[in-house]
């Protein structure tokens, strides 16, 4: 069996507006509904969790505008936080994954919020750990300029120990709520934390009481080295968009040794890998309708120029669209990204016109078929599942929710229900 999770890539931001199928936007915009409609389906379906990606900063990279972020609406985020008790309150199992930014968040307010996020879903609440990447939103929060790459991975290192701290202020059963002696909470089972590091100071103890998890689920995607090691050190689950089968069994089987390298079982860690099916219903029709949507994709140059800009933080209009890409993997933003595109040695316009929704490996034709190529990619990969990173709508969801998943339940590959009331039991159930 194998898991499966939702990546709602642009978090809680705006889905396919003024696209086919896409619904209500209109009216959704802001509003929990559709995440509520997204997480209720994906529950009936057995998935493990959603992720809500987040960034907090309107990108004017891309020709020094901000047109491209806002004209289809893709860089709108509503903070994603207070949208997790609406999503827990409709649900009773799925987990739900929150970004937080480890640059922008103090220790003491991180844990403060998830643990009460924790109660809130009874369990259920996430973290994805981030260090964000681009300038713009460093300087939204008072700093001159992002830190480097690899020291933001260090910070992010000391602010889960600081976090961890934290949420182990309140001892094993100093919540005791006991009517008879009077006592709601043991004072000499909370102590300071006094956590004393080189980035991160915090005196502790949390003011709030322990949540059913303990400690909520940590989730991880950086790609470099040190994003591995903290994925490695502190994650449960670890996401991954490298291309192909054979890149995907190097990165769990890297994953496992980094687990081993400090301590933990490869088993602590599940690994999943993004996807986005194509679903119709014969497999002639789903390759027809791939072709055409990647033909649109590679036409639309300036959009996946902007995309890239995006994500890299570094402005493509700026570069010749028919010379090889320069080397820029040194660069501030996503290295592991970067070298991917040096590698390739094609011409700008050719990447540009390549550049797709990250997918590990394709997956087409009838909910069989795509069932039959999941299966065998886990089978060779040894991964423990898949990241669906289509678009949120409804009519998405219902392919994957009502189409896809009864039929991989049917052959035994995804849960056909849930063990446990709590996320981390859940995801480590098998
Ligand atoms: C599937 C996936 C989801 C991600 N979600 C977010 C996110 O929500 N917010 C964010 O700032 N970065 C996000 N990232 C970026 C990573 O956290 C990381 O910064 C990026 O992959 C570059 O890291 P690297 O240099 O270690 O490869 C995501 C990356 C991947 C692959």
């Amino acid at each position: 069996m194998f898991h499966m999770g939702w990546f709602l890539t642009t978090g809680f931001g705006v889905y396919g507006w003024n696209q086919p199928w896409s619904g209500n936007v209109r009216s959704d915009v802001g509003r929990p509904d559709l995440f509520v409609d997204t997480a209720t389906s994906l529950e009936r379906a057995g998935f493990d969790y959603l992720m809500f990606e987040d960034s907090s900063v309107l990108p004017d990279v891309f020709r020094g505008s901000f047109e491209s972020s806002v004209r289809g609406g893709q860089a709108v985020r509503f903070d994603p936080m207070p949208l997790m008790p609406l999503v827990a309150q409709a649900t009773s199992r799925i987990g739900i994954v929150a970004t937080a930014a480890t640059t922008f968040y103090p220790p003491f307010l991180a844990a403060r919020l998830y643990q009460t996020l924790d109660h809130l879903t009874d369990g259920r609440i996430g973290i994805n750990l981030v260090t964000a990447s681009p300038h713009a939103a460093a300087q939204n929060y008072g700093l001159e300029k992002h830190v480097e790459h690899d020291l933001r991975y260090e910070m992010a290192d000391e602010w889960m120990q600081a976090v961890d701290a934290l949420w182990g202020s309140w001892e094993t059963g100093a919540l005791q709520m006991d009517e008879s002696t009077g006592v709601f909470a043991d004072h000499t089972k909370i102590h300071h934390v006094d956590f004393e590091g080189g980035f991160y100071r915090t005196r502790g103890p949390l003011n709030t009481p322990p949540g059913p998890q303990g400690r909520p689920v940590i989730c991880q995607a950086g790609g470099s080295p040190a994003g591995r090691n903290l994925g490695a050190t502190h994650a449960d689950t670890i996401i991954s968009a490298v291309v192909g089968v054979d890149a995907m069994k190097a990165y769990r089987d890297d994953i496992s040794e980094r687990l081993l390298a400090v301590g933990r079982k490869p088993s602590d860690v599940k690994v999943l890998f993004l996807v986005a099916p194509i679903l119709a219903d014969t497999d002639a029709e789903a390759q027809e309708k791939r072709d055409r949507m990647r033909a649109a994709q590679a036409a639309n140059i300036d959009g996946n120029l902007a995309a890239m800009s995006y994500f890299t933080s570094m402005d493509f209009s700026k570069f010749d669209l028919d010379a090889p890409l320069p080397d820029l993997s040194e660069n501030n933003g996503h290295q592991s990204t970067m070298a991917d595109f040096a590698r390739s040695g094609k011409t700008l316009r050719e990447i540009a016109a390549n550049h797709r929704t990250i997918e590990s490996i394709e997956l087409c034709g009838t909910t069989e078929t795509v069932a039959g190529q999941m299966a065998e990619a886990m089978e060779h990969a040894g991964g423990d599942g898949f990241l669906i990173a289509s678009p949120v709508t409804r009519k998405n969801v219902a392919e994957i929710a009502d189409g896809l998943a009864p039929v991989l339940r049917r052959k035994g590959l995804i849960r056909s229900g849930y063990d446990y009331a709590h996320f981390r039991d859940n995801l480590l159930a098998f």
